[in-house]
């Protein structure tokens, strides 16, 4: 089975980490985000995925220099502007040559990590004979989200992007895996920029050819700071089909360190006493003697004593001794 993964993001709410690493290779458990969300497609019967890109692939072909990633063997589509959801996914099929490689493909959020066995979500579509199928997850709050609303049989009634408050009563979202027939590929172009969300999906579900398929699946979308330092966390203590290293060996820390719940990069250094809890150090990252890092994604520098939570702190970041910060971006990409 062949699958196209979106990764052409900017990763915007993720920045500063993301001005160093694109998302899908910020690491899950020292794991990149796009090898375990491979690794579960493997798992359904993947066995080529084409990477649609906004950017230049190196620091994809760096990652995986053999053109494999979990058993998947990648290929690269790179778009010469951002061509949104649907614009990517038309492009990267037809760089692919998937509609040669057989009728039913796969498409993939490129940050999201699922439990999902997609395998499931093919068969139910084919039961359906769908155009397309949407796997739905169940979530509290749908603002974020796509909301979908679906007759008894699973056929999609209403798409709604990012719904304003009281817009839908619905609490099942798009959980950004679909299934298509190459059939739909005549929807999407690829020439010019169009979205999936706000396009497509209405336009198929007008023609009746849309389905969906809930589970209760583990599901994140590990794309905003508060869900990628939580999909790290829960993954050290979740039951999952991934492989958890929380701290890497390379990591030099102190015996007197706290670490609670938290992951540790390649080569990072933690000094005595600092308190690491619930957080995650990237590769390089160094946290000095007596610091306290809480809910935090570090890259780069804090300082001794300085005191850390829910903040990002990039490569470039540098936290003076003694700081005390919350909710912080350092440096600050608005800037
Ligand atoms: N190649 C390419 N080109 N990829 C893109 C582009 C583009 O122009 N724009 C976005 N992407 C990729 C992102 O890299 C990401 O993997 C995926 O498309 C979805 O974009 P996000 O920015 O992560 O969207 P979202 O999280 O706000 O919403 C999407 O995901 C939700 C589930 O997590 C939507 O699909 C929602 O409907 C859905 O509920
Ligand atoms: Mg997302």
């Amino acid at each position: 089975m062949h699958a196209v993964v979106l990764v052409g993001g900017f990763g915007t709410r993720l920045r500063p980490l993301t001005f160093e690493i694109p998302k899908p290779l910020l690491p899950v458990c020292n794991i990149p985000l796009l090898e375990r969300l491979m690794t579960s497609l493997a798992h359904g019967g993947v066995t080529h995925a084409v990477l649609a890109l906004g950017f230049k692939p190196e620091p994809f072909l760096k990652a995986f220099p053999n053109n494999r990633c979990a058993d998947v063997e990648l290929s690269y589509a790179v778009e010469d502007r951002p061509l949104d959801t649907s614009g990517a996914i038309g492009f990267a099929a037809r760089e692919a040559k998937i509609y040669e490689r057989g009728k039913t493909f796969i498409v993939a959020n490129g940050d999201i990590l699922t439990d999902l066995d997609v395998a499931k979500l093919v068969l139910f579509h084919h039961s359906v004979k769908a155009e397309g199928t949407i796997h739905l997850t169940p979530v509290a709050d749908p603002s974020q989200y796509g909301v979908v609303e679906t007759d008894a049989t699973g056929k999609v009634l209403r798409f709604v992007e990012k719904p304003k408050s009281g817009e839908t009563m619905s609490r099942h979202v798009n959980g950004g895996t679909y299934i298509f027939e190459t059939s739909a590929l005549e929807r999407m172009p690829g020439t010019a920029p169009l979205s999936i969300e706000r396009e497509t999906f209405p336009e198929m579900v007008r023609d009746g050819v849309l389905y969906a398929f809930a589970s209760d699946d583990y599901w994140i979308d590990a794309g905003r700071p508060d869900t990628y330092v939580r999909s790290n966390i829960e993954l050290l203590s979740r039951k999952s089909i991934y492989q958890v290293t929380p701290i890497a060996t390379t990591a030099k820390v102190d015996a007197t360190a706290i670490i609670t719940q938290s992951t540790i990069g390649a080569n990072c250094v933690v000094g005595e006493n600092a308190q690491i809890v619930r957080s995650v150090l990237i590769d390089g990252a160094k946290v000095d003697a007596n610091a306290v890092v809480i809910d935090s994604a570090v890259m780069g520098h804090v300082g001794a004593f300085a005191q850390v939570t829910s903040c990002l702190i990039g490569a470039q970041g540098e936290i003076n001794s003694g700081a005390v910060l919350r909710d912080a971006k350092v440096p600050d990409p608005a800037c």
